[in-house]
């Protein structure tokens, strides 16, 4: 069965090692096009958006080979091609091929990509971009096509702060004839990781971690062996379980240096956390209401991707919370299944009240989206009796194993 099974109602107490992070590598494997030769991406995550993008890379021709967490890609043979459909439908991440493609080989046919249903999520702003630096794109209802026989630079002010439009844009722009500037750009880990890639391999990247980046054209880039970050979100995701079934746990590796607005929302929550470069210590449970809501936002704000594992915890806290979502639209898809545990949650517009002080009790629910399941599993470690989480494909999609992950933390759970 495509589900999880968890015994509820057990503190946790142990430790577990954070996975490298899901959205440095995917935009890091889409960059390796951009390299002629052979690269080595260390500490890549062996989880399913990692595997479509492999199997994307690979229908272009790429050589791509994993032992343990080393993926080695060689770019030699990419020439143009048809990419399976199912890969680019299933994730957001495909879109970063567009940039990276058009670089390396100056013509894309895809279709739209697809990704979590968290809002609408359109990528006018990509194709709006993209056309200020020469490609010719043509939007046909399922698939477009883009063609751009060489890549100028461009001075890009957008309209408002996206990852994946700064993404694309830098990799379009590494190979650019000229200057290219990105005001706002998004300036989460994950893009200062993309940067850092870039430069190694020989990229002329400035501004790298502000909202303005500027990138210099160069005419070509060497391969590089580069070590991926470990994932603040997989890191918060145990945190809001520790928060929510209450106990002592270590969680190795977490980069807490990039984790500041989750730290001071959990410690206001009531958990005590002790971050050093070697990973992250917590220990308590969430039993407090955080002053005022808790409102997601671009970095360094609190991350959109661990809104709904907070919710957890807030039902959980004895005292709730607010949360105000201000990144995607539909973002509330796990409150019918945690409300179906017996939890209390109102809902208007983007804003949700969470009341705390009610008894959860385990059930069957429906993961529908990755960090939606991701925060299914976590609260039914704290409601009481056996529950079951179906739909774990989507939660395959960003843990390498969540069920062994917790299970060293000392949850009972299993693969059902
Ligand atoms: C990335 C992350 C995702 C995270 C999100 C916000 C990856 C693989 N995914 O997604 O986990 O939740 O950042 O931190 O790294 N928008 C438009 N037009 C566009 C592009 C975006 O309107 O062309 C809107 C989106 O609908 C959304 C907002 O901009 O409301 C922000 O989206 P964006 O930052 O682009 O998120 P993603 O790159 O899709």
């Amino acid at each position: 069965m495509d589900a999880v099974r968890i015994y509820g109602g057990n503190c946790l107490s142990g430790q577990t090692r954070i996975q490298g992070s899901k959205n440095a590598s995917l935009p890091i494997l889409a960059a390796t096009l951009l390299i002629d030769g052979t690269c080595e991406i260390v500490n890549c995550p062996d989880i399913s958006d990692v595997y479509h993008m492999l199997r994307l890379l690979q229908s272009l021709g790429c050589l791509v080979s994993r032992e343990a967490d080393v993926v080695r890609i060689d770019t030699k043979r990419v020439a143009e091609c048809d990419m399976p459909a199912d890969s680019v439908g299933v994730m957001r991440s495909s879109i970063m091929l567009l940039g990276a493609l058009l670089a390396r080989v100056g013509e894309v046919t895809m279709e739209y990509p697809g990704g979590c249903v968290i809002g609408k999520r359109p990528i006018d702003q990509h194709i709006c971009a993209l056309r200020r630096m020469g490609v010719e794109i043509m939007e046909g209802p399922e698939e477009f096509c883009a063609r751009a026989e060489r890549l100028y630079g461009a001075v890009h002010e957008l309209p408002f702060v996206s990852v994946g439009v700064t993404e694309n844009l830098i990799l379009a722009a590494v190979l650019a004839e000229g200057r290219t500037v990105i005001h706002p750009a998004a300036r989460e880990p994950e893009i200062q990781a993309l940067c850092e890639f870039l430069v190694g391999a020989g990229g002329k990247i400035s501004g790298v971690g502000t909202d303005r980046l500027v990138i210099e054209g160069v005419r070509k880039l060497h391969p590089v062996r580069f070590h991926v970050p470990a994932d603040r979100i997989v890191a918060g995701t145990y945190l809001a379980a520790c928060m929510c079934a209450g106990g002592r746990v270590f969680l190795g590796d977490a980069p807490c240096g990039q984790m500041e607005s989750v730290l001071a929302c959990a410690e206001k929550m009531g958990v005590r956390l002790s971050p050093s470069p070697e990973g992250l210590f917590v220990e308590g449970r969430a039993c407090k209401k955080p002053p005022g809501a808790l409102v997601t936002a671009v970095y360094p704000g609190f991350p959109t991707d661990l809104q709904s594992l907070f919710m957890a915890a807030m039902v959980f806290s004895g005292q709730g919370g607010r949360i105000e979502e201000t990144v995607f639209e539909n973002r509330f898809r796990i409150v019918p299944e945690l409300v179906k545990m017996g939890a209390d949650i109102r809902v208007a517009g983007n804003c949700a009240s969470v009341c705390g002080g009610r008894p959860l009790h385990n059930t069957i629910v429906e993961a529908q989206e990755l960090r939606g399941g991701a925060a299914l599993v976590v609260a039914a470690l704290a409601a009481e009796g056996t529950g079951i989480v179906t739909n774990r494909h989507f939660i395959d999609r960003g843990y390498e194993d969540i069920t062994r992950s917790l299970r060293e933390l000392g949850a009972e759970i299993e693969l059902a």
